[in-house]
């Protein structure tokens, strides 16, 4: 792909839903990173209310095709349930827009495809908000793996969920959401990617659907994932686990870094014989960088930090371990 040095990029948000104002954060940081956002899409008009109150003088749509013929729009943000992702950025590409999408990239392997496709004909940058690897504790427990201070990592684990009904909303809905580890689960893939950055050799996958039948979503996912060498991670998201676990369970040939709640990160050393147990002091979030860099790559030609093809491997995994639970066996994802 060309390096971009556009002087101003005139930006879009598609998608301005109310259940976590994303449209607004979205907006916000675009604006902070030196681009301007000019318009919003939203099929719900109230929702366009709240876009011109948020940003006075800002371009409203109800119709994503109207937007995409707007010349003075450049980038569209695309923050829309999961089941849309795919074809709004194929469509964006095709209309030479460049193109951001909400985690997950989409549902299936194909979509990606397409989407990485549409992209590259059209020489338009396609990039996933991945913006959870700016979190102050996952940078914290990067820092100290890549540091050594846990040895080598051989074995994680990682958990979201409890026992609870689903909501009533579309990320309950698997046809919308893709299934229940396309949400959480596409972050914390993400995360367990950059803490063992080895070859994946395959994937195990175990959903369940035993209990809240009123709900498509799987009501218990868990998913193995298998590195070169013998390292594994397995990720668990689950609205039916009566008993919880840790957030994280990392453990190293040195050591072990474990979060039993959102706030504290505990590490444990033994380093020959010298033996320590600390709370590391955790780093500050800052999900601004992924638009500073968003900025950066489309006006100064600075390397583009989450590439497409991030994305894709967290879905070809998420696939992968859903093939796995119906054969039964381990899959490998289809990326190399
Ligand atoms: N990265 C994060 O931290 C984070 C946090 C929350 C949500 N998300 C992601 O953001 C995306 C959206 O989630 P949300 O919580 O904002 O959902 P939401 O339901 O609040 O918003 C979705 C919006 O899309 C609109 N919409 C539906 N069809 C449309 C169409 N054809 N054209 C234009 N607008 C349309 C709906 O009216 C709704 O307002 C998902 O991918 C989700 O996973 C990411």
């Amino acid at each position: 792909m060309a390096a971009f040095e556009m002087s101003t990029v005139r930006a879009a948000v598609v998608g301005y839903g109310g259940a976590f104002g994303m449209g607004k954060y979205h907006g916000e940081m675009i604006n902070a990173a030196g681009m301007q956002t000019v318009a919003a899409c939203d099929v719900d008009p109230a929702r366009m209310e709240v876009a011109s109150n948020d940003f006075p003088g800002i371009r409203t749509y109800t119709d994503v095709d109207r937007l995409l013929e707007d010349p003075e729009v450049d980038l569209v943000v695309l923050i829309l349930p999961h089941n849309m992702h795919a074809s709004v950025a194929v469509k964006a590409a095709n209309k030479g827009k460049h193109v951001i999408v909400e985690k997950p990239m989409c549902i299936s392997v194909a979509e990606a495809d397409a989407m990485i496709g549409a992209a590259e004909a059209n020489n338009v940058m396609l990039s996933i908000f991945h913006n959870r690897r700016f979190d102050g504790d996952f940078m914290t427990i990067r820092e100290l793996i890549e540091k050594g201070v846990v040895g080598d990592v051989f074995h994680i684990e990682a958990m979201m969920g409890g026992l609870h009904p689903f909501g009533n909303w579309w990320r309950s809905d698997k046809k919308i959401s893709g299934g229940a580890m396309f949400d959480w689960g596409a972050h914390i893939i993400d995360w367990i990617l950059h803490l063992v950055p080895k070859h994946v050799v395959g994937v195990d996958g175990y959903f369940q659907k035993l209990r809240w039948f009123d709900h498509t979503n799987e009501d218990h996912t868990e998913l193995t994932i298998r590195f070169e060498g013998g390292a594994n991670a397995s990720v668990e998201i689950s609205n039916l686990a009566a008993a919880s676990k840790d957030r994280w369970r990392i453990l190293g040939t040195k050591g072990a870094i474990v979060m039993h709640s959102w706030d504290k990160i505990e590490v444990s050393v033994d380093h020959d014989g010298y033996i320590a147990k600390f709370e590391a002091p955790m780093m500050k979030t800052n999900q601004q960088a992924y638009y500073n860099n968003i900025a950066a790559h489309l006006m100064k030609g600075e390397d583009l930090g989450v590439k497409a093809e991030e994305g894709r491997r967290i879905i070809s995994i998420i696939e992968a371990a859903e093939r796995s639970s119906v054969a039964q066996q381990t899959v490998k994802p289809a990326y190399s």
